[in-house]
């Protein structure tokens, strides 16, 4: 595994790579989730890229960026047992060097949920895969779905863009409790963590109300924010039942529904998600 931390050696090394390549954009702190994107990457790719990057754009509060996990070493060891190829872990500079004053800004799939919760994330997020689409050329990147915001927003992104890297969702990891596996989970505590199971039970009572025949989306996210409201640790954010493809949030349900939610426990701020129908 070769691990490289310029774009112009990133480029060099790429120059040569056996096609297809496929690219797995993380932010370190890797876990078992994106083990899997590798794992899928590796099964339809000749040559495997990670990038290791926390993006200071994607942060809107500096503590945020600053507690965010990291671990170089371990990363890179976990990479390489994983079957990438080459990994690509720039400082902030090689990313955005001086006099850098480009946004990637996209739309309206950007702006509600996780966009209307964390003014500018989007921005942070499409600006650097962007850059990272430009830099690798992969034929394919691969994301976990618990980010399903995200993947819409980089899709959209990359269409409009005319970025030939396809975009490719891969399921969520979870915790035998259910609990969705994500680098900010290393900041619970054991209880917190044990408590943070609520936002996966909070999601199946929902969908399984949509399964039963539920048409009202008042009634669903009323009945996730009951499960979560039985958890005093939990602070929410946001539950949503959603148009999986424009995001707006239901009226009626019919069928097809994205449940998510953002809640905070401990202060650390968990995302989840379910696509139901
Ligand atoms: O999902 C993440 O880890 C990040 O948002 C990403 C896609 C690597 C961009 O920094």
């Amino acid at each position: 595994m070769q691990v490289v931390r310029t774009r112009a050696d990133l480029r060099a090394v790429l120059a040569g790579a056996r096609r297809p390549v496929g690219l797995v954009p993380t932010m370190g702190w890797l876990h078992a989730g994106h083990v899997s994107l590798v794992e899928r990457a590796r099964a339809e790719s000749a040559t495997v890229v990670m990038s290791i990057f926390v993006n200071p754009r994607q942060f809107g509060e500096a503590r945020d960026f600053e507690q965010y996990p990291r671990n170089e070493a371990r990363d890179l060891a976990m990479a390489e047992a994983a079957g990438v190829d080459v990994v690509f872990a720039p400082g902030v500079e090689e990313v955005y060097p001086p006099g850098f004053d480009t946004v990637v800004s996209v739309g309206a799939i950007a702006r509600p949920l996780e966009g209307a919760a964390r003014p500018g994330h989007f921005d942070g997020v499409a600006t650097v895969v962007a850059i990272l689409f430009a830099l690798v050329g992969a034929e394919r990147a691969y994301f976990g779905a618990k980010d399903y915001q995200q993947v819409a927003v980089i899709r959209r992104m990359a269409l409009d863009l005319a970025l030939p890297t396809e975009v490719v969702p891969c399921p969520t990891v979870r915790e035998p409790d259910g609990l969705a596996l994500s680098s900010r989970n290393a900041r619970l505590s054991a209880d917190g963590r044990a408590r943070a199971a609520v936002l996966h039970r909070a999601l199946t009572v929902g969908g399984d109300r949509i399964r039963a025949g539920e048409r009202s989306a008042d009634a669903v996210r009323e009945a996730v924010a009951r499960v979560l409201g039985e958890e005093a640790a939990a602070s929410v954010d946001y539950v949503s039942a959603a148009d999986p493809d424009t995001l707006a949030e239901l009226h009626e349900i019919d069928g097809r529904a994205l449940l998510s939610l953002a809640v905070r426990i401990e202060g650390v701020r968990l995302i989840d998600n379910e696509l139901v129908g």
